[in-house]
């Protein structure tokens, strides 16, 4: 069956009032970004709010089944998965209008670089790679969603999540819970990095 990315659209303005009108999330990683996430992955998230599996108080409302039929989940859950953001500012014409440039700019999502210790980040992300792949892209078609171009803050906090038991993740115990404090911090620092 296809699925149908009108309906996903329209669905998605009620969801760009916090994530963005191109799914590209903001205040600060407080609302995480949607745009390119697995389809599978979107879908199984909302399902898990919405048997407050994985908790999210500011969704819970639109997560509803009466909100949010199974239908309607999965035609935005595509719709979201299609949407590419550049992570730079591309080339353009030099006749391209200020409107024009002004439009692109606000898609363009790149995360800022935080500082940290790079080789032990990219020692412990070794963990990760083969789910998150090598340049922290997930896995499209899968369940694992992508770490890079994702806000650091909203990152930092799933891995809080993990650690008090909050948020589900396989292999929680081993992958997060024996990390100190500085070795999260490097972690994170080499993540912010991935999408330059
Ligand atoms: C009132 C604000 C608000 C609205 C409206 C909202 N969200 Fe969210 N959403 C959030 C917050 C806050 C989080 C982060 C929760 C956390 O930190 O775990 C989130 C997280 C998510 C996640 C998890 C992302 C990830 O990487 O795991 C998905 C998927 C999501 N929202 C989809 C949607 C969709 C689809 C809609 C529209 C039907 C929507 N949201 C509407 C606030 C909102
Ligand atoms: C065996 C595969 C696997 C490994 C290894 C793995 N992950 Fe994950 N990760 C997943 C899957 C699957 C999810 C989605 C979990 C869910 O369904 O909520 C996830 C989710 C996440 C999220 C939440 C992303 C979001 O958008 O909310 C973070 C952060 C994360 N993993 C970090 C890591 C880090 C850091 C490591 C290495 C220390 C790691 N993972 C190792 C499979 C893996």
């Amino acid at each position: 069956m296809q699925p149908d990315l009108e309906l996903g659209e329209e669905i998605n303005e009620v969801c760009a009032s916090c994530h963005g009108e191109f799914g590209q999330g903001g205040k600060g990683g407080e609302y995480p970004r949607l745009a390119g996430l697995p389809e599978n992955y979107l879908a199984a998230q909302l399902l898990r709010f919405r048997k407050r599996e994985r908790i999210n108080i500011p969704m819970l409302p639109y997560t509803e089944e009466r909100e949010l039929p199974d239908e309607d989940l999965l035609a935005v859950s595509a719709y979201l998965s299609r949407m590419e953001l550049p992570s730079k500012m591309p080339d353009l014409p030099e006749d391209t209008s200020a409107y024009d440039r002004l439009l692109l700019a606000r898609r363009v999502t790149n995360i800022a670089r935080i500082p940290g210790d790079l080789e032990l980040g990219e020692e412990i992300y070794a963990d990760c790679v083969q789910c998150h792949g090598e340049k922290g892209g997930g896995k499209a078609d899968g369940d694992d969603p992508p770490l890079a171009g994702q806000y650091t803050e909203y990152l930092a906090r799933q891995i809080q999540d993990f650690i008090s038991g909050q948020r589900w993740h396989e292999f929680s115990e081993e992958l997060f819970n024996e990390l100190e404090p500085e070795e999260i911090s490097a972690l994170l620092a080499y993540l912010s990095i991935l999408d330059d």
